[in-house]
């Protein structure tokens, strides 16, 4: 009987591990279909768009509020390589000098950082996808040496990239082995992460810029820029400090302490500059706080994208912030991002009207992209991206954020 039984149970359950696999399997596929599949490339409906109508009226007015004052500002976009990413730099140099056109062609200059050696291959190439503008190679950053954060009284480190003196390796390592995710492990990483948070700004190959724009290998630009939506000439002209597309969220296990170590941070600022208080815009604070910064909602600047003012990032208050966050340890202890301490920069020492969302730069960086939503923009930049694939998942933070 019992035996019986057991047998007539067989097929259902075989049948229902089946319908367990397959849809484990189908699931697995369409999260790799939208994961993979190259949004971007919608050309019908993106063709449509361009065809569409326009009211002469939303054309003008479009022109009048970008202005045609461009004034000349002396910029680099700077890509942080390895000797190995060439075809992607190469990929990523060559897509944005298509793209940029009228003054911005020729105007503005790359610098290629790299913590070990560039080959002359790797400089023949991307100078020549780069020309005629200007490359310059800031390789062979791991070596510098220098003096470290003077105000700490710290002692002579390795400058851009090497583990501090009063990180402690043992506990560091331990503390690694309580995180959720295998990549935490990787040093080389951490490293990344602390030379773009702070470190970039001291190097001398940013002398004489104003601007720069941060991009990694392998991004991709879907719209023309001509010297109208040029966007060094459009944050210069508005006294813009800081320049982003995507924002969202971060995973609060890779930055358990940065807020904790921040609000320390505000209070010994406050108490030492009391007639300069911090944050300075209640705006920027709702943007990164749901209760008047009690606590951080990890809302950030996917700042792998970005457009800074140099002279912001290297104000002796923004630098003091850093250092502040370098000798707590965080970058190593824990992974703190380099999204989410620009973002927290830019709170504490920036106005709301200093911060621009540059719709109108359409990007890819894997897996994500940025596609103007305004059908002027749209078709005057001869995007092809299409508009409603710009990033807009549930993590997204752009809902939080609006120019003016
Ligand atoms: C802009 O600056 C560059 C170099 O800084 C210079 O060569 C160029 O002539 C300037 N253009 C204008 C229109 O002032
Ligand atoms: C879009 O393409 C047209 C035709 O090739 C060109 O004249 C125009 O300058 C481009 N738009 C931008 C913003 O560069």
């Amino acid at each position: 009987m019992v035996a019986n039984r057991k047998e007539s149970r067989q097929p259902p359950i075989m049948a229902r591990r089946l319908i367990r696999i397959g849809s484990f399997l189908a699931i697995a596929i369409i999260v790799l279909l939208y994961w993979f599949w190259p949004w971007y490339l919608d050309e019908t409906y993106i063709a449509s768009l361009h065809a569409q109508d326009i009211d002469p009226w939303a054309v003008e007015n479009w022109e009048r509020l970008r202005g045609t004052v461009t004034p000349n500002v002396s910029a680099a976009l700077i890509i942080l390589a390895m000797d190995k990413d060439v075809d992607d730099v190469v990929d990523t140099i060559s897509v944005f000098k298509n793209r940029f056109l009228g003054r911005v062609s020729n105007h503005y200059s790359w610098i290629l950082f790299n913590d070990g050696h560039f080959s002359s291959d790797f400089r023949s190439k991307t100078s020549s996808a780069a020309y005629p503008n200007r490359v310059i190679y800031a390789d062979n950053i791991a070596e510098a040496t220098g003096i470290l954060h003077p105000t700490h009284q710290k002692s002579i480190e390795h400058l851009y990239w090497g583990v501090p003196s009063w990180i402690d390796q043992e506990l560091m390592k331990a503390k690694w082995e309580t995180m959720p995710r295998e990549r935490t492990n990787r040093l080389s990483y951490r490293h990344m992460c602390r030379f773009h948070s702070g470190l970039v700004y001291k190097h001398p190959a940013l002398k004489g810029f104003d601007y720069v724009m941060r991009l990694d290998s392998g991004m991709l630009i879907h719209c023309d820029v001509d010297d109208m939506l040029d966007p060094f000439a459009e944050m210069a002209r508005d006294n813009v400090a800081y320049g982003f597309g995507i924002s969202m969220t971060d995973g609060m296990w890779s930055i358990p302490t940065l807020w904790s170590t921040t609000k320390a941070f505000i209070a010994h600022y406050n108490f030492v500059n009391p007639n300069d208080p911090i944050p300075r815009d209640k705006r920027l604070l709702d943007f990164i706080s749901d209760d008047g910064g009690e606590t951080f909602n990890t809302c950030h600047f996917w700042d792998n994208f970005e457009v800074v003012r140099v002279e912001f990032m290297q104000r002796p208050e923004v630098q003091e912030y850093f250092e502040w966050l370098d000798v707590a340890g965080g970058f190593f202890y824990e992974r703190w991002g380099d999204a989410p301490v620009h973002t927290l920069c830019v709170v504490l020492f920036a106005r709301h009207s200093e911060v621009r969302r540059l719709d109108h730069i359409a990007y890819t960086h894997h897996p994500e992209t940025q596609c103007p939503q305004d059908i002027v923009t749209f078709q005057k930049g001869n995007c092809t991206c299409n508009p409603k694939k710009s990033f807009n998942k549930w993590w997204t933070c752009g809902h939080r954020w609006t120019n003016n």
